[in-house]
């Protein structure tokens, strides 16, 4: 008899260790002993903890589950899979699931995430392995034809990246992934890395060997605390099976890998600044050019790419391009792990082929708002991301759309927000976040975002109202064109798009002091 419990913080946060207790408890003293499986988490983060029993008819789910409703569940049957007021059926039918493609996250939620035997029961190494079989370009160019993107959120050709770094002369290259996941409304590093963290790593060693390098990084902000253990604890459990180390496979391929963890800098997620970081000096931006893929880490050619992105390789090796290339639409292609957050009825990881709209995500999947309140507007790609109301439901999740459009997908967050929302408030906010966060190298971003708030102010309490707004676009379009990187040329998107679509909400009124 098999129960899985997850062991993933956001079920943790609700009391799934509590759960799992109760659970063994009860077994015991209903004479039924179990195997107890902590996994990661189904993603759908309403329903947690949530939890499965392993029955002929299949793995059924029961959620949510508190600790006062183990023994009441186990005294029902629940190991039997008996029926429940908590009781959800199947949890591959459950429809927000069952209407998903989970290609990243194939394995989150239904492996024990550290064990190796599940790992190869659900397709782990296949990717590796076929690598292996292949020449570098080979690979290389197999990401190439996948069309994968970089899901960090600028979507740059990763097979383009590779490529740079295979074609670089040097004595040394590197692979970093970047799994500082610092945007608002983001959790799909951290839940994929709890989740199945053989992925990255096999991810990270298909890189090496197509790129040529022999050392890896995974910068892991330490705020997820978590997912710095379970990856070390995985790193750990890879090298004692062959599968990091010399001699990958049995191959000539030889990668040694390492977790490092951030000390709380939005701006680390930043590329270079996390390779200044890695190198153990302050997050600081460096000017590009050079890109890091030829002037990387300790100054040698090194692939930067996020968790997700490195997450997706072994899937596109081990099924092709042409499976991966077969979601999503136009130059968008593959799947896309979105994270519905904020005010939202069911939040949680949505796994879908690029291109479905904004309006079936919040509304579909999302169910609305958990005030019961309606939908006023929606923050897709990051504190930096664009702030789109209803009206743009209709926009497609796919990178040039939102482009045309003057938002960004970014790293996939969806923050949703009800009708008490002030815009005039959020769009403050964000040049608050830029002045807090700002590595400070280059002025129009350090002093720009601190002249921004100041400048919002005074136009919600409506002193000299015309002239601010002027001065408010003037100081967005100087940001946006002379900031060194995305920080402060990002920052105006959120402002801008509040303006443009909630220009009622900067109305003067009494509530903010004038500084
Ligand atoms: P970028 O457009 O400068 O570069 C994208 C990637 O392509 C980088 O890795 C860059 O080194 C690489 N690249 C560019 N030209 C290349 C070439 N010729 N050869 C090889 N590699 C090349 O964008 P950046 O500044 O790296 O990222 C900005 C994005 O980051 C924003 O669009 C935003 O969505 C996202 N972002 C993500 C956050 C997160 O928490 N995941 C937080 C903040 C922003
Ligand atoms: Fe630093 Fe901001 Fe300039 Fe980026 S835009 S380099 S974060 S000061």
């Amino acid at each position: 008899m098999t129960v899985y419990v997850p062991r993933d913080s956001a079920a943790r946060s609700v009391g799934a260790d509590d759960v799992a207790d109760r659970i063994a408890v009860a077994a015991t003293a209903a004479g039924r002993p179990i195997r107890l499986v902590r996994n990661g988490s189904r993603g759908m983060l309403w329903l947690e903890p949530l939890i499965e029993v392993v029955t002929p008819e299949g793995r059924i789910a029961y959620g949510p589950v508190r600790p006062d409703d183990v023994e009441g569940l186990v005294a029902a049957g629940m190991l039997d899979g008996a029926e429940h007021g908590l009781r959800l059926g199947r949890t591959e039918d459950i429809a927000w699931l069952r209407d998903q493609t989970r290609v990243t996250f194939a394995r989150v939620g239904v492996i024990d995430p550290l064990s190796t035997d599940d790992y190869l029961a659900h397709g782990g190494l296949k990717g590796l392995r076929r690598a292996l079989e292949l020449s570098p370009a080979g690979v290389v160019a197999e990401v190439t034809a996948s069309g994968l993107r970089g899901r960090g959120g600028a979507g740059f050709p990763t097979g383009v990246k590779w490529s740079t770094v295979l074609g670089a002369e040097a004595d040394l290259k590197f692979v970093c992934c970047n799994a500082d996941e610092g945007d608002s409304g983001t959790f799909a590093d951290r839940m994929l890395i709890e989740g199945d963290p053989f992925t990255i790593i096999e991810g990270m060693a298909i890189a090496a060997y197509a790129v040529g390098a022999c050392e890896g990084y995974i910068y892991i902000r330490s705020e997820y605390p978590d997912a710095v253990a379970t990856v070390r604890s995985a790193i750990e459990i890879a090298y004692a099976h062959g599968w990091l180390g010399k001699r990958i496979l049995g191959s000539d391929l030889s990668f040694d890998l390492f977790v490092r963890v951030g000390a709380g800098a939005y701006i680390c997620g930043e590329e270079t600044s996390m390779l200044e970081s890695l190198e153990g000096k302050r997050g600081m931006v460096r000017a590009k050019p050079p890109v890091p893929a030829l002037h990387g880490l300790f100054g040698k050619p090194t692939v930067v790419n996020n968790a997700l992105s490195l997450a997706s390789v072994p899937m596109i090796l081990a099924d092709g391009a042409a499976a991966f290339a077969s979601h999503g639409v136009a130059r968008s292609r593959g799947t896309q792990v979105f994270q519905l957050a904020g005010n939202v009825a069911r939040g949680g990881i949505v796994e879908t082929g690029f291109g479905i709209t904004l309006g079936e995500l919040v509304e579909r999947f999302g169910g609305g708002t958990r005030s019961g309140r309606p939908v006023r507007a929606v923050q897709v790609g990051g504190p930096l991301g664009a702030y789109l109301p209803t009206s743009r439901f209709d926009l497609p999740m796919d990178y040039e759309a939102f482009a045309a459009a003057g938002a960004m997908l970014g790293h996939g967050g969806v923050v949703i927000l009800d009708d008490t929302v002030d815009m005039a408030r959020q769009a403050r906010f964000a040049m608050e976040f830029c002045a807090a966060e700002s590595c400070g190298k280059c002025t129009p971003c350090r002093v720009g975002a601190v002249r921004g708030v100041e400048v919002i102010d005074r136009i919600v309490a409506g002193v000299n109202r015309s002239e601010n707004l002027v001065v408010l676009e003037d100081l967005c379009d100087l940001m946006t064109k002379g900031s060194l990187c995305a920080m402060g040329g990002l920052t105006p998107m959120p402002v801008r798009s509040a303006l443009q679509h909630f220009p009622d909400d900067f109305a003067p009124c009494q509530t903010v002091a004038v500084m």
